[in-house]
């Protein structure tokens, strides 16, 4: 079942059983119900380090992309080994700070931001507003005037490179919404003194997500370091590069270039630049660090299929609905051999045709209350889940050598109804119906 080059260090079958860090994943299913999320400290740790290690050769930050996984006791676990963060909004912002990341550690991106975030973002004191727009410019010129601030700004640049990814994943190049075009971002930067009330200091790129080749960061990197160096050779100095996000991980047989080689590919272009380099990895840090454990609800069968119908669903994991994509899935409990094994779809109970996790798979053979695995679920699993088909959101556990702590209750049918409100009128109606 398990392939010999397997990518999730520490997850691994022990005798018959799978484990996360000395953890035994089936009793984290019964203590806590399914579907349930589980993380590795000691993974989400490692990978961390294995960057902040590769990039030694520069003065760095590693600013952690909190959509990937935006819990807040990961982020604090992030915080806690000297990380900062990219945040994309408010929310972001605030779970940030509230996780002790520092704020002249924190980058934030976004192509649009409203003018209270913007003012959350400056009174916060944070490091740098990656922008990407003479709009926006102008709101936070104006917005920090308001404050009697100074907004320092990273300006997002087009370098119009292919990241040779998913198409909805793909954001350098000149037809996405996003970034500066390089002309016009020289030309920003040429009558800079018009925004009296910024500081422009780096420059920022993010070409895509899920990048299995240095050779689209080469090029992108290499298109921002002449861009800085044009500038330089206008007199306007830059302070930090930032090459954003997008390494890419394993989930099924890519082999991504590894941190050290990654980092290696870029030191001709960065070493010498003067400037110091922002990082933003999320999937890097947290995709392999997290497994999705979901029950068996039942088998259904077909003329034409098999049907596994698990617990979990598109609203708790929806990246292969959304993407198409791959992710790996094991039984907690290892059967005696494929012998058995059946080509499957796995499915969750939402209704749609989209809600499935994998189709015509070769897969042991399972039955209702088993659990399952969904691997390489850490980065963009649970961030991205809603409560479709009012289903209360997963739990989310984290396994530390041999224990295991609850960061996220799960939600309980009162959680679903919450913020909602029924207003006087139809309270009123619901009455007249009741005494018909
Ligand atoms: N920086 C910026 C400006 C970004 O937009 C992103 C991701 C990152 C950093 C982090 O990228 P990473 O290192 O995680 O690739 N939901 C999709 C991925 C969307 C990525 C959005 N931006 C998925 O599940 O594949």
């Amino acid at each position: 079942m398990v392939r010999k080059d397997f990518f999730m260090h520490d997850f691994s079958y022990v005798g018959k059983s799978f484990y996360c860090e000395n953890v035994n994943l089936e009793k984290i299913a019964k203590r806590f119900g399914t579907p349930t999320y589980v993380y590795s400290y000691k993974t989400l740790t490692e990978h961390y380090l294995k960057l902040d290690s590769a990039f030694n050769y520069i003065n760095h930050t590693i600013c952690y992309s909190i959509k990937s996984n935006s819990n807040i006791a990961i982020c604090k676990l992030l915080a806690g080994q000297g990380c900062g963060a990219d945040v994309v909004s408010g929310g972001e912002l605030y779970r940030a700070i509230k996780a002790g990341i520092k704020p002249d550690k924190i980058v934030y991106a976004g192509v649009g931001k409203t003018e209270d975030e913007i003012k959350f973002a400056l009174l916060s004191n944070i490091l740098l507003f990656n922008s990407e727009s003479q709009a926006e410019l102008e709101l936070i010129n104006k917005v920090a005037g308001e404050l009697n601030k100074r907004a320092k700004i990273g300006l997002r640049i087009n370098p119009d490179v292919d990241a040779k990814t998913h198409a909805y994943i793909t954001t350098g190049k000149k037809e996405n919404k996003f970034g500066i075009p390089l002309g016009e971002a020289f030309e920003i930067y040429k009558k800079a003194d018009r925004y009296k009330n910024l500081e422009f200091r780096g420059i920022h790129i993010h070409i895509g997500s899920q990048i299995t080749s240095v050779q689209p960061y080469v090029e992108a990197v290499k298109k921002a370091v002449d861009f800085i160096n044009k500038l330089k050779s206008n007199e306007i100095k830059i302070d930090y590069i930032n090459i954003g996000g997008g390494l890419g991980i394993i989930y099924d047989k890519e082999s991504p270039a590894k941190a050290d080689e990654f980092a290696d590919s870029l030191k001709p272009f960065l070493k010498g630049l003067n400037c110091s380099l922002i990082l933003e990895p999320g999937r890097f840090i947290t995709g392999n660090a997290g497994v999705l454990l979901t029950k068996v609800l039942l088998v259904k069968k077909s003329i034409e299929k098999k049907f596994i119908i698990v617990d979990a669903a598109m609203n708790d994991l929806a990246r292969p609905s959304l993407y198409d994509a791959y992710h790996n899935i094991l039984p907690l409990v290892k059967s005696d051999e494929d012998k058995s094994s059946e080509i499957v779809d796995i499915v969750g109970p939402v209704c749609e045709s989209g809600d499935f996790f994998a189709k015509n798979r070769r897969f042991p053979f399972v039955e209702s209350n088993n659990i399952l695995a969904i691997l390489s679920a850490g980065a963009y699993g649970f961030s991205m889940s809603s409560n479709y088909n009012s289903r209360p959101r997963a739990a989310e556990v984290l396994a530390k050598n041999g224990r295991c702590y609850l960061i996220r209750k799960r939600e309980t049918y009162r959680d679903l109804i919450r913020n909602e409100k029924i207003p006087a009128i139809l309270a009123k109606l619901g009455r007249k119906n009741g005494k018909k």
